[in-house]
């Protein structure tokens, strides 16, 4: 299949062009702004299916469904009750992802068997155009080939679906990143399953009590039941075998000369020079929003140089710090080394 690659300059003529293949049940990347979309039309399971194929997704992890505008996730869920509604109105158009209980409308593609479906508005507004002109919910899971570091720009998209999707629409590098924070309010407690642009503290300021999932800094055991599927699988990885290195600057660069294997580092802006292996870096030490935006985009680029080791400077912990530590960690298979 011949990929279409739809420039930002076809503007509107482009957006219509995404969404004709998307009527006709076709897979289209779109932008957004935490990261490219794989999507197809959410109400047609068929059009879902071909999702699960060009990325060699496992048949048991969900699809996020994007809409244009806060009433369109009615007809989607059971019940959009109080504590949704505030979510909606302090964050979307955003990073974050609402999992509620499922209409029947929902096929079981989307949500994967579960009685559930996680719902997002994204703020790209481009994203938000094709939907629109779609006329219908968007799922779309990240665009990258499953397992690989989700795709920040269409260059990336083509590198992993180039052949294998009717079209990408180039919307810019992603703003954000990384995905979305998704939360599910589908218990009593809401319960971060995954931490992303939307904060653990934002959310508090507008739930209260809102637990964190304990999958998002621990390998989970094989047998151990999961709320989200998604995080049993390695992810997000290059080839390169991934650690993440704690210490001081000068020993992080020690251990790294001492190493046999072809070695990179992926280190804090202004560090490069204290290194003696090939450095790639990820943002200021002390700017977590950076570190999110520029993360994916290195850990592709350290398969280009077809590295066989890269090593991590441990990043900030605050605010959105902390779900690049969670992508991290799984990019590292949660392999940590302190010095
Ligand atoms: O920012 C994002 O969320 C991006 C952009 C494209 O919107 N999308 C994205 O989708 O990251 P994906 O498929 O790569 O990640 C969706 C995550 C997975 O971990 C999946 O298991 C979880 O959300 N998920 C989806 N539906 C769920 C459900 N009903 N219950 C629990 N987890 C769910
Ligand atoms: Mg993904």
């Amino acid at each position: 299949m011949d990929t279409k690659f739809i420039k930002k300059e076809d503007g509107e003529k482009g957006i219509l062009e995404a969404a004709r293949l998307l009527k006709n049940g076709e897979l289209v990347a779109i932008p957004t702004e935490t990261v490219y979309g794989l999507a197809a039309n959410a109400l047609d399971g068929d059009a879902v299916e071909k999702i699960f194929l060009a990325k060699g997704r496992p048949q048991d992890n969900p699809l996020i469904v994007h809409i244009s505008q806060t009433d369109e996730i009615l007809p989607l869920v059971e019940g959009f009750d109080d504590r949704a509604k505030a979510l909606a109105e302090a964050f979307w158009p955003g990073p974050l992802t609402i999992i509620l209980p499922k209409s029947e409308r929902i096929p079981t593609q989307v949500s994967a068997g579960l009685d559930t479906v996680a719902v997002r508005m994204p703020s790209h507004p481009t994203a938000r155009a094709i939907i629109k002109a779609c006329g219908f919910p968007l799922a779309a899971p990240s665009a990258n080939t499953s397992g690989k570091p989700s795709p920040t720009s269409a260059a990336h998209v083509m590198d992993d679906m180039n052949g294998k999707i009717a079209a990408v629409v180039d919307g810019g590098n992603c703003d954000v990143g990384i995905e979305s924070t998704v939360i599910t309010l589908a218990q009593n407690t809401p319960r971060i399953l995954r931490p992303g642009g939307i904060t653990h503290e934002q959310l508090e300021s507008v739930l209260g009590n809102v637990e964190i999932d304990k999958a998002v800094f621990k390998a989970l055991e094989n047998d151990e039941k999961v709320l989200s599927p998604g995080m049993k699988y390695k992810h997000y990885s290059p080839n390169a075998r991934v650690i993440i290195v704690k210490g001081s600057l000068e020993n992080f660069a020690k251990f790294a000369a001492d190493r046999q294997e072809k070695t990179c580092v992926v280190c804090f802006d202004g560090e490069e020079r204290a290194m003696s292996v090939p450095a790639f870096s990820y943002g200021h030490a002390d700017n977590p929003q950076e570190q999110a935006r520029e993360l994916f985009d290195v850990l592709r680029r350290v398969d280009d140089e077809n590295m066989e080791l890269a090593l991590v400077r441990f990043p900030s912990l605050d605010g959105v710090g902390i779900a690049v530590y969670n992508r991290l960690l799984r990019a590292a298979g949660f392999e940590v080394v302190e010095l």
